[in-house]
């Protein structure tokens, strides 16, 4: 008899999946990886920054007991000048919640939200933390396509085809892991438009709201529907690089009846987990205020603008790929051309590359892609590391041992 619930075989997490397993046993038998399989910073020698630093020194002191149950004041007083400063403006204290993580706060809102047999519109490809947590609560998540061809825009017609009776809510990651995309403003106002007419609850993930290149600019969707209820869900680990923090939050906004059911429903399941960390929630106010950390990031000269320059210039010599470039995050989702579509699926090539090459990837359908043909890159390490990676890559691909 299996003593585990049956739900576990219907979960997903190829990112740190068997191919990851396989890497660890590799590096235990002395072979050097390169793991291009997670979007956390601090493992390609990203600092903390500095403010951050200061903060928690001075602060430390702080944080010995339980804190309040949403998080603590100051923490979430900073979120609400954040929000407020990107035109989300129906909501109040109240309806923050700061956890560990968007990953627990994903936990949180689909136990809010969600019956078993709901429907829950999420994109494809898509993150796989959405999938899990609408699997773990018997709900159902229907996949909208993200259009390659449209700089994997959402395709709002198909969204549109997609809902029924059942359908309760509809999630967004903007920017988009694993795409890269920043979505247009139509597309979110169609987005907006259709959760309107049908009555669905908007979960809006735009953890990667900061991380965006050429001076583009990131909309929150809730500040274009705010007649409609959302939640929108950012955090530290990205923009300051601080994945270990665990620092994510909640903004409900909204028509206020729902608001307020939401926000009730949350603070019972915050309650019954006493609080979030402190540590972490001591340095937000300092995080937000330093805009200056992660715009060096992200200017000419900066790191993730050199890595992604480097990776980009890479993929353009290879006949084998097509990708779309990335206008935010620090991920490309590059296809293999048909011609050289050897394996099986994409699983069997990111297998095959990490016993082959050393590297380590993660397959289209670790993001539930339907397609065998896509793989993620995470342009974290330095420039130089990624054009060999991209270089490798090709090579393995084309058939020889180096380009
Ligand atoms: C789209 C998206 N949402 C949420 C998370 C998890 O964030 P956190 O570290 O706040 O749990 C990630 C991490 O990669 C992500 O890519």
């Amino acid at each position: 008899m299996n003593v585990c619930s049956e739900i576990i075989n219907s979960l997903n997490s190829d990112i740190r999946g068997k191919n990851f397993y396989t890497a660890l046993e590799l590096e235990r038998s002395g072979e050097t990886i390169l793991k291009l399989n997670t979007g956390n910073p601090a493992t390609f020698g990203f600092p903390m920054p500095e403010s951050v630093k200061n903060a928690l020194i001075s602060k430390l002191d702080n944080t010995l007991g339980y804190c309040d149950v949403r998080g603590m004041v100051a923490a979430r007083n900073a979120i609400l000048q954040y929000h407020r400063s990107k035109d989300i403006t129906d909501f109040s204290l109240d309806d923050i919640f700061i956890g560990n993580g968007i990953s627990e706060i994903a936990s949180m809102v689909s136990t809010a939200l969600l019956n078993p047999g709901d429907e829950v519109l999420v994109p494809m490809p898509c993150y796989s933390l959405w999938v899990n947590e609408i699997l773990l609560r018997k709900a159902v998540p229907v996949f909208y396509k993200c259009d390659e061809e449209n700089g994997w825009n959402p395709d709002t017609e198909h969204i549109k085809s997609l809902v029924n009776k059942k359908t309760k809510a509809i999630v967004i990651i903007n920017p988009n892991n694993p795409t890269g995309a920043l979505y247009s403003n139509n597309v979110l106002l169609e987005i907006a438009e259709i959760a309107r007419q049908n009555k669905l609850v908007v979960l809006s993930d735009e953890i990667y709201d900061r991380l965006v290149f050429d001076g583009k600019k990131h909309t929150s969707f809730a500040s274009l529907a705010k007649d409609i209820p959302v939640v929108t869900m950012n955090g530290l680990s990205k923009s300051h690089c601080l994945c270990g923090f665990r620092c994510g939050w909640l903004v409900i906004s909204g028509p206020s009846g729902q608001r307020s059911l939401i926000s009730e429903a949350l603070l019972k399941l915050a309650s019954i987990r006493l609080s979030a960390n402190a540590i972490m929630q001591t340095i937000i106010p300092d995080a937000l205020a330093d805009t200056t950390y992660t715009e060096r990031m992200l200017a000419k000269d900066g790191r993730l603008y050199e890595q992604r320059q480097a990776t980009f210039e890479e993929l353009d010599k290879l006949d084998c790929l097509s990708y779309v470039k990335n206008d935010g995050s620090f991920y490309v989702f590059p296809r293999i051309k048909p011609e050289y579509l050897e394996y099986a699926d994409d699983k069997a090539f990111a297998h095959q590359l990490l016993l082959e090459k050393h590297i380590l990837v993660v397959p289209g359908s670790g993001f539930a892609y339907d397609k065998p043909d896509h793989f993620r890159i995470v342009m974290l390490p330095q420039p130089d590391t990624l054009r060999k990676a991209v270089k490798e890559i090709g090579a393995f691909i084309q058939g020889k041992t180096c380009l």
